[in-house]
């Protein structure tokens, strides 16, 4: 048998085109990351994620024309949110038991044919914006805001959370953040996702599990973190402590570290680039001075350097979007990229099956309850 490889490091456990990260430098279909940063549409990116390609005029405006055709939910589904406890649950337990019923109302559900699940794809990835959106109005007992045909998928984004037309600094920002956090090759999301459709489950299933997997602090779990640790510190001057602290108890601190880029996460640096101008707009420089500070101790005493969660946190917070919605966000986003490992699951599949070495007790003897210790 193979040797073990604990959580799998460096194991090549699928092919792709969807995403690579070669010698740090992370690119979507062979687009460098820093290129679409700076240029492109999430649409663009969800079209380039699913066909490889990007797409022309018509192809974008028919995508941007479903997208918002799809993104008002049932009825039912404003209401199931009702009957959450809405005054302590998490957004993220909310999206995922609500990506699980909107499929209650796909009536080609559980139809994987090959013509079905493009139109399945941009169903999921238009629904799941306003589920974390109308979840977030529903549960401070607003009314769900419908999407406005003339803004984007970042703007509606927007829109849909508060009800108020965003600035167009907002949208660019918001926007640069869903291409950022798009795909990331195989993250355990991602795995997650290709793993539960491997048995050709549907394309719900994946998506429930992978929003599982993200939900965890080690993955999209961190960027919610930053921001309580950001609160906590308060002042730069109480970064060295706070950090020493935390060393010294051996805590991970979030937002710092990767599996694969040992030495820079290139999306960090958009991020802490939005994060610097946007408090900056917003009066909030503070909470950047202090990110940065952070960022040196940690360079400085661990050697680590932070990843997309880290930067993230402030561009958000200035965005006023509440800290528990910021692990939704990053999955409304990253259903785009898992979506696309899902439909490469399905074209070339085998089932996911590892071996494990089993460490248990052996040739045991089953003894009668009466028996037992
Ligand atoms: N804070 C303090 N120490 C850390 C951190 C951190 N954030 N990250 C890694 N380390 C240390 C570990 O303690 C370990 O030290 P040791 O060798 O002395 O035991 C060493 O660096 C290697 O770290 P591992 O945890 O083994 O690295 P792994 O590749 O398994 O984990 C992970 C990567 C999960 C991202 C880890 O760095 C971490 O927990 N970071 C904090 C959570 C976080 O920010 N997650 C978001 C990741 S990006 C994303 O998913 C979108």
């Amino acid at each position: 048998m193979a040797e073990l490889q604990k959580g799998l490091e460096g194991v090549i456990a699928a092919e792709t085109k969807v995403s690579s990260i070669i010698d740090s430098q992370l690119t979507y279909a062979g687009y460098d990351i820093d290129d679409l940063a700076e240029n492109a549409e999430f649409e663009e990116i969800i079209y380039l994620l699913w066909h490889y390609k990007l797409p022309n005029k018509q192809e974008l405006k028919e995508l941007k024309e479903k997208l918002h055709e799809y993104m008002p939910l049932n009825d039912s589904v404003y209401n199931h949110f009702k009957e959450y406890a809405a005054d302590h649950v998490h957004p993220m337990t909310a999206l995922r038991t609500s990506v699980s019923y909107i499929a209650h109302f796909d009536p080609d559900a559980e139809d994987e044919g090959k013509d079905k699940k493009f139109e399945r794809a941009i169903r999921i990835q238009a629904k799941i914006a306003s589920l974390v959106t109308a979840f977030a109005r529903v549960r401070e007992g607003k009314d769900p805001v419908m999407p406005n045909k003339d803004l984007s998928y970042a703007g509606n984004f927007l829109y849909m959370l508060r009800g108020e037309m965003p600035t167009d600094i907002e949208v660019e920002a918001f926007n640069k953040a869903l291409v950022l956090h798009a795909d990331h090759e195989l993250n355990a999301s991602a795995f997650t996702a290709r793993c539960a459709v491997s048995s050709l489950s549907d394309m719900y299933s994946g998506i429930v599990a992978a929003v599982g997997s993200l939900k965890g602090p080690l993955h999209g779990g961190a960027n919610e973190r930053v921001m309580n640790m950001l609160s906590d510190v308060k002042t730069v001057d109480a970064v060295d402590d706070y950090i020493d602290e935390k060393i010294k108890n051996k805590e991970k601190i979030m937002g710092f570290g990767h599996r694969v880029y040992k030495d820079g996460d290139p999306r960090a640096k958009y991020l802490k680039e939005m994060s610097k101008k946007i408090t900056e707009e917003t009066g909030q420089s503070q909470l950047f001075d202090i990110s940065v500070k952070i960022a040196d101790k940690m360079h400085e005493e661990k050697g680590l350097i932070p990843n997309v969660d880290f930067y993230s946190a402030t561009v958000y917070h200035s965005l006023k979007i509440s800290h528990d919605l910021f692990t939704p966000i990053f999955a409304v986003s990253r259903t785009s990229g898992w979506i696309a490992h899902m439909l490469e699951q399905y074209r070339d599949n085998r089932i996911i099956r590892p071996r494990a070495q089993y460490i248990g007790e052996t040739n045991r003897t089953y003894l009668p309850i009466e028996e037992r210790d």
